[in-house]
């Protein structure tokens, strides 16, 4: 490997912090409050839930500077190398006033005991900076990421409809105007070296990687292949501040721009592995207009602009929200590693609970996802205990392709209802040359009590699992046949 660095920079709001030792396990959060003493953003849930630890992370792509909202309690500090970190203290307004998101909170009473606020002023802020005029939508999907258990969230809109709404508001921002400065400071930071930090930790020693390139990654992944693979760390950021889990050695792909890439060859769209949630969606939504509002119930907006669909795929949980819809929608996925690459259809990559398919040393590249022709019939659903930043109990791709009335082709795919996501095969089976009618889908939805015995945990009971499942093949009829998109249905 030729020359290596270590050390990693990144500027804190207008000042640069260089580290040489970071622990693998140290977060974005505990540096700024600890370290720092930027004690504006608060630890509430320190699982990416709340919000209150939000912070902006700004970044250089293609020369633009590119501000997303992040949780920092599961933000892992040696992430940021490159990056310009913005937190609620280096808000303000023209001459030292408060900034108008801040002034428009205290006027429409936005804040009452007042810990959420510096996570929801970050929100917001992320909003303002991008979106002049949001609409309610927008502004609530923005807020998706922040609980706030005072305010009812109704003064909260207001506040963020009259900074967005109200002309007496001058639309100044220290920050945007300090732009300019920023790109070159993060020009000057910025390198096309790998970095790699050792530290004697208190279990033992602890190494963290930063590969500059593909081929960094899988020499170094090849030779220490228990090292953990971090993408966006929205799970594996839990394991350290949930579990105490301590990690020995981590491989950061978050930045890697080789799987940040995204792709249309011939009739499929290809994603890469590192491709965040709110980087994807523009495309995801370009080609699958449908799945819209399916994409919008993942996470937050912290956890979209973090977390990956690769992470989500590969840390095969049975009720990740992407494998049903990328499963349905015949996906495959590209797997390299020094040997070499290959290919697989998604379902044959979940081998069993806890289990894929992927050898020591292989990481997952890309995701590619055949394009609809006009005839297939598209939809995804998620049934969860809460609309909002909940985990599925159950979720369903489903893909008919329908000539003349009679279904000619169907895969249907869930999450949540077995130990991995799962292709509903006997009952695609079912449907194949039938017309497509309610009756056709009630008759394959029995047929999912042969196929599925689902769990029963906290989330839902195996029945509740099995009902619901059935009634969304009817719910499917419904909306295909009603001439609904998908949007209206999933509001
Ligand atoms: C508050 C909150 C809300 C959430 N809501 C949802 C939700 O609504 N729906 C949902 O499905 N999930 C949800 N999640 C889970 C999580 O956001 C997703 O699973 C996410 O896609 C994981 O991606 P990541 O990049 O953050 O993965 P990471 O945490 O970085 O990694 C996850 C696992 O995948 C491995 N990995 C990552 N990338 C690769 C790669 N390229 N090759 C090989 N292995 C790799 C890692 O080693 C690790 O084992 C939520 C999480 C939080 C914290
Ligand atoms: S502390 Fe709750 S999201 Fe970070
Ligand atoms: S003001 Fe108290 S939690 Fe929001």
């Amino acid at each position: 490997m030729p020359t290596m660095r270590h050390c990693i920079q990144f500027l804190l709001n207008d000042q640069t912090i260089t580290l040489n030792e970071v622990g693998t396990g140290d977060m974005l959060l505990d540096f700024l409050r600890l370290n720092q003493r930027l004690t504006g953003a608060k630890e509430g849930c320190a699982e990416g839930d709340c919000g209150a630890c939000t912070v902006l992370v700004g970044r250089l792509v293609d020369d633009e500077l590119i501000y997303e909202p992040v949780n920092g309690c599961i933000r892992f500090l040696s992430s940021l190398d490159g990056c310009h970190v913005v937190t609620i203290e280096h808000l303000k307004g023209a001459e030292g006033t408060l900034h108008p998101i801040q002034k428009a909170m205290i006027e429409h009473h936005g804040s009452q005991c007042g810990f959420c606020t510096p996570g929801i002023i970050m929100a917001l802020y992320a909003l303002w900076m991008r979106t002049a005029k949001p609409s309610r939508e927008q502004i609530e999907h923005a807020l998706q990421g922040n609980l706030c258990r005072c305010t009812g969230y109704e003064p909260i809109i207001r506040a963020a409809q009259a900074v967005c709404y109200d002309q007496d508001w001058p639309r100044s921002d220290p920050l945007l105007d300090e732009r300019a400065m920023v790109k070159e400071a993060l020009s000057k930071l910025k390198h096309d070296q790998s970095v790699l930090l050792q530290k004697q930790g208190d279990s033992g020693p602890e190494q963290i990687f930063i590969p500059a390139n593909e081929e960094d990654l899988a020499n170094f992944y090849a030779e220490h292949p228990d090292a953990t693979l971090i993408a966006g760390a929205t799970d594996a950021g839990l394991w350290v501040t949930k579990f105490l889990s301590s990690i020995p050695a981590l491989i950061h792909i978050g930045n890697l721009k080789a799987l940040k890439t995204i792709k249309y060859k011939g009739d499929s769209l290809t994603i890469g592995s590192g491709v965040s949630y709110s980087d994807a969606m523009p495309d995801l939504i370009k080609a699958f207009p449908m799945i819209e509002p399916y994409l919008l119930r993942i996470g937050g907006w912290q956890v979209r602009s973090m977390g990956t669909i690769g992470g989500n795929i590969a840390n095969g949980s049975p009720i990740g929200d992407m494998p049903p819809i990328l499963i349905a929608l015949g996906a495959e996925i590209c797997l390299k590693s020094v040997e070499g690459s290959r290919q697989l259809p998604l379902e044959d990559f979940f081998l069993a609970y806890g289990k894929q398919d992927r050898q020591p040393g292989e990481y997952l590249h890309s995701i590619h996802i055949p394009l609809m022709a006009a005839n297939n019939e598209v939809a995804a659903y998620k049934i969860s205990k809460r609309r909002d930043e909940d985990i599925s109990s159950v979720a369903v791709g489903f893909n008919l392709v329908i000539e003349n009335g009679i279904i000619r082709s169907a895969r249907i795919a869930f999450g949540g209802m077995a130990a991995t996501p799962k292709r509903a095969q006997a009952a695609e089976k079912t449907l194949i040359g039938q017309p497509f009618s309610e009756e056709s889908m009630i008759k394959a939805a029995q047929i999912l009590e042969e196929e599925f015995t689902p769990l029963s945990d906290m989330r839902a009971s195996s029945a509740y699992r099995m009902k619901v499942a059935q009634n969304l093949f009817r719910r499917f009829y419904l909306e295909k046949a009603n001439g609904f998109t998908g949007l209206e249905a999933a509001q």
